[in-house]
């Protein structure tokens, strides 16, 4: 299938509002601060912004936790703040995707507040079970601890909660959620919103009877989300949510879909229906053990594999999304790339991994300061971090005994705060994040990591992320093109080839600290090639190239046989096949 479309071709930029740019002195980003950011995001070529969720909420999960999804959270700004956005993005031709969180409410939406009260219209508006002889309905555990079940005494029942017990589970087999969800979604596409990325949507359909699960031993709960996620009735109500919305509109929709493979991820997207791609999440376990939190190298080979397989696994059948980071993992260059603290290493290491993402098929997404690659953060005191999954998991530990050291030593690794404080604009005070106390603390590293200091130099990240949105428009073969990956278990190299209607690029990435030599495969052994991009070069030299003032035979031509690879080296070559 060649079907092009404006969603395969479109480079995204996620913006996590409450730490992008902060307008008014609380220390909380809001949506004036994007506004005035619009020319920037511009700038580096990007075409859809994502907004992390604006709406009303109490912040048990930074806005993961809605009370009202017709307006703004209030930190944030207000509704004509939010129409002059839209209206501002779309005057330099950005669109807009907001975050649509339905598998749960907050517990102060007034849908809970009714249903608790056992209000007749909301009865069944969540899951809502007896308990079993004073314990709760299943043996589940939530997301980030505890049981996923609380009991509540003005109903006298137990409600299904996956996340945090402020995040009650809708109830989807209720059809007047289904509807209030449908209405809710055409409120602000009709305002002119292009799409969603959809929060655990996945989760949304329920069993019909609910089981214990298996509990590990040492654990006090089990895993109920394996009943749970792809539950055939989650592709049944976004067959229905497509009837119903999204087919009337021109849209992208991205679903995020824990435990998904890609044969699973073709009853969402094949063919672009319901969902045009999902974000999953194979790539983002080959550092861990039992649990996001047991710390292990990266497992390169298996990486290459996973990505392999859905590459070939969805193709053009379906469509994949393409993302390292986003406002629930590390920053990749910390995560990927060793002495990341090392200013050379770092920037080469953040553009050959954006050359590795940005050349697969797929859309890409770019989470804020992915594009000057900002970095992990190191607080020594528990009471700095302020996510409630950090939160949970070191005061579990503790109360089992765990050294502060140790815990302290996966949330470096893993903590979700990492993606989250605040966007380093400049060097001045907390990176030009706010002029009051920020809601959580700048990374130290602002002084050199920022955007004004990105902006000037021609071969930062930032202009190599420019650069690579720019090929993206030039070359077809980018977004259109099939993938083929060579030699897919060599434990440094990551090779893979492009091809779209007889043009060809082969990419070789050296994923290592150490100098690489590498054969090039048969196929390509002898042919001639022009380098489009290369990261250890000025980015100078490509530009003609990148900008379409020279083409291919505008560089001079290599042969290609055996070459060596320096540290985090990436090339792109162009083949002449003739
Ligand atoms: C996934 C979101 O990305 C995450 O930030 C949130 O905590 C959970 N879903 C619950 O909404």
């Amino acid at each position: 299938m060649d079907q092009r479309k404006w969603w395969k071709e479109a480079v995204v930029y996620q913006i996590y509002p409450r730490s992008f740019l902060d307008t008014n002195g609380d220390g909380i980003g809001d949506l004036n601060g994007i506004t005035a950011k619009l020319d920037y995001l511009q700038a580096l070529g990007v075409d859809v912004l994502w907004l992390s969720p604006i709406f009303r909420s109490p912040n048990a999960d930074n806005g993961y936790d809605i009370s009202d999804y017709e307006d703004i959270m209030t930190e944030f700004g207000t509704m004509s703040d939010f129409e002059r956005l839209l209206q501002e993005a779309k005057a330099r031709g950005l669109k807009v995707l907001l975050d649509l969180v339905v598998n749960h409410t907050s517990d102060e939406h007034p849908w809970f507040v009714a249903s608790r009260q056992n209000d007749p219209h909301y009865h069944n508006f969540y899951i809502w079970r007896e308990g079993k002889a004073g314990a709760p309905p299943t043996n589940w555990f939530a997301a980030f601890g505890g049981s996923a079940w609380k009991y509540d005494s003005e109903r006298d029942a137990y409600y299904l909660h996956l996340f945090t017990e402020k995040q009650p589970d809708l109830n989807w087999e209720e059809r007047k959620v289904r509807e209030a969800v449908y209405k809710m979604m055409r409120f602000w596409l009709d305002k002119g919103v292009d799409g969603f990325r959809m929060d655990v949507i996945n989760l949304i359909g329920k069993p019909d009877i609910f089981e214990d699960a298996p509990v590990a031993s040492g654990e006090v709960y089990g895993n109920g989300f394996s009943f749970i996620a792809n539950h055939p009735k989650s592709y049944q109500y976004l067959r229905e949510m497509y009837e119903e919305v999204l087919s009337h509109y021109d849209l992208m929709t991205v679903g995020e879909t824990p435990a998904v493979t890609p044969e699973i991820a073709l009853n969402y997207v094949q063919d672009g229906k319901p969902l045009n791609m999902v974000f999953q999440f194979e790539h983002m376990d080959v550092d861990s053990g039992q649990s996001k939190w047991d710390v292990r190298p990266v497992d390169w080979i298996r990486f290459k594999q996973i990505m392999s397989r859905w590459q070939e696994g969805l193709g053009d059948r379906g469509w994949n999304s393409l993302y390292l980071n986003n406002h629930d993992q590390p920053r990749s260059v910390s995560r990927y790339v060793r002495y990341a603290h090392d200013p050379e290493y770092r920037k080469r290491g953040a553009k050959m991994l954006a050359t590795m993402l940005h050349l697969m098929q797929g859309t890409p997404f770019i989470y804020q300061g992915e594009e000057i690659g900002m970095t992990n953060v190191a607080f020594s005191r528990i009471e700095d971090y302020r996510d409630v999954e950090t939160l949970q998991f070191y005061d579990e530990g503790r109360r089992k005994g765990q050294r502060h050291e140790a815990l302290m030593a996966a949330i470096y690794a893993k903590s979700r705060d990492n993606a989250r404080t605040p966007m380093q604009w400049s060097s001045d005070a907390y990176a030009g994040f706010t002029s009051g106390t920020p809601w959580i603390k700048v990374n130290e590293d602002y002084k050199e990591i920022n955007v004004a200091a990105a902006l000037e130099d021609s071969d930062s990240i930032f202009h190599y992320y420019r650069a690579l949105i720019r090929l993206r428009k030039r070359l077809p073969v980018i977004v259109y093109g099939t993938y083929t990956v060579y030699d897919l278990e060599h434990p440094s190299l990551y090779v893979y080839e492009r091809r779209y209607d007889g043009d060809s690029l082969l990419v070789l990435l050296n994923l290592t600290d150490s100098p690489q030599s590498y054969t090039v495969p048969a196929t390509f052994y002898g042919k001639t090639a022009a380098l489009i991009l290369n990261n250890t070069e000025p980015l100078a030299t490509f530009w003609p190239y990148i900008d379409g003032t020279c083409d291919a035979e505008g560089l001079s031509p290599e042969t290609l046989t055996t070459m060596a690879l320096s540290p985090y080296e990436a090339r792109v070559y162009h083949i002449n096949h003739a």
